[in-house]
């Protein structure tokens, strides 16, 4: 994208939003930021960027960041995204995720603009009987997470037809690592997430990583997953806002490349020079053996490819903002509300 834009990011606090964030303005544009801080931090959106503290269900701090900006495009990141809570809280997911993207989509559409980057996710095909997973693969949501992600992408196709509100779906695998210079990285309270639970197990600060299921069908027995780094699905997200001129797109973003628990947590081992103790547990519910992306599409259609192709570079951006900031962003999130991804 050549021009200076004005992007509104939603749940650009957290995880991918802020490193979002980063991206955007290491290209010039401008940014604000909506983020409830349920699971975002304040910490990780610059002081110069505008951060509206507020949930996506309030229409009334939508309408009035358009209002007070010229926006040139969304990027909606903010959303609850862990499978296993929402196989226990399905309400939390196909109530508030849906209605979040709902009061946004509304908003966007009422504020005439006319481009919209959507996090999507991998849990659209729940277990498929295919790999690598291309865009052609059948949707199949694996949980209400990926439901309402599901439900997401049709409230987008919609929003095409009868508004002309264009719209880009990124589907993720699992997004991993840090910002290089290490001043962003992943913080989640509670943190369920396979490489920073493996790193504070090297770090000494948990006694061990549980591995869930050692029974699958696959090599070593253990799920095998696409991990791709948060910096390049960052750029993705600012690679298709040019397409957005002509046509809404749906992309899978991965690296293509598939890695077991066991060779996660070997990985780790490598970069951090420590070992990693291991315990043996029982299959998480809901955890399909292998899920590997085909970023084909993307790929031939805009010339992304990942620049982190490698897990032990990926994790070694993880580790160096761990060791950095031992305690993540060091601060308390509130506990209610909307997480940010
Ligand atoms: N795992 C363990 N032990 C742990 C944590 C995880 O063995 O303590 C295993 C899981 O069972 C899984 C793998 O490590 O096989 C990766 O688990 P994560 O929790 O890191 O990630 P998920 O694959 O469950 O989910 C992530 C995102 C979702 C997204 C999905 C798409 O959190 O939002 O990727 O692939 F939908």
């Amino acid at each position: 994208m050549s021009e200076r834009k004005t992007i509104l990011v939603t749940g650009g606090a957290g995880y991918v939003g802020s490193h979002a964030v980063a991206e955007l303005r290491s290209r010039g544009h401008d940014v604000v930021v909506i983020d409830n801080l349920s699971q975002g931090h304040r910490a990780a959106v610059p002081a110069e960027v505008e951060l509206v503290v507020a949930d996506l269900r309030d229409r009334a701090a939508l309408d009035s960041i358009f209002a007070r900006h010229r926006v040139d495009a969304v990027m909606h990141f903010a959303a609850r995204s862990l499978v296993g809570e929402s196989m226990r809280q399905p309400d939390l997911y196909l109530g508030e995720n849906v209605e979040a993207a709902r009061t946004l989509i509304n908003a966007t559409v009422a504020a005439g603009v006319r481009k919209l980057v959507a996090s999507s996710t991998a849990n659209l095909f729940g277990t498929p009987d295919r790999t690598p997973i291309d865009e052609e693969t059948p949707i199949d949501p694996g949980s209400p997470y990926g439901e309402s992600k599901y439900i997401m992408e049709r409230m987008l196709v919609w929003a095409e037809r009868c508004h002309g509100l264009r719209s880009a779906c990124l589907r993720y695998f699992n997004a991993a690592g840090a910002h290089v210079d290490g001043h962003l990285g992943e913080d989640h309270d509670p943190e369920t997430h396979l490489i920073p639970l493996v790193l504070d197990a090297a770090a000494g600060r948990r006694s061990h990583i549980e591995i869930f299921g050692a029974d699958y069908p696959t090599p070593d027995g253990t799920c095998i997953r696409d991990y791709v780094h948060v910096t390049d699905l960052a750029d993705a997200h600012i690679r298709v806002l040019d397409v957005l001129d002509t046509r809404s797109v749906r992309y899978n973003l991965g690296t293509g490349k598939g890695y077991s628990v066991r060779e996660v947590i070997a990985a780790a081992e490598r970069v951090t020079g420590r070992t990693v103790p291991v315990r043996m547990g029982a299959r998480r519910g809901g955890d399909p053996a292998v899920l590997v992306a085909s970023s084909a599409r993307i790929e031939t259609e805009l010339g992304w490819r990942p620049r982190f192709q490698d897990l032990e570079t990926i994790i070694a951006t993880a580790w160096a903002w761990r060791a950095r900031n031992p305690t993540g962003y060091g601060e308390t999130t509130a506990s209610t509300g909307q997480e940010a991804n």
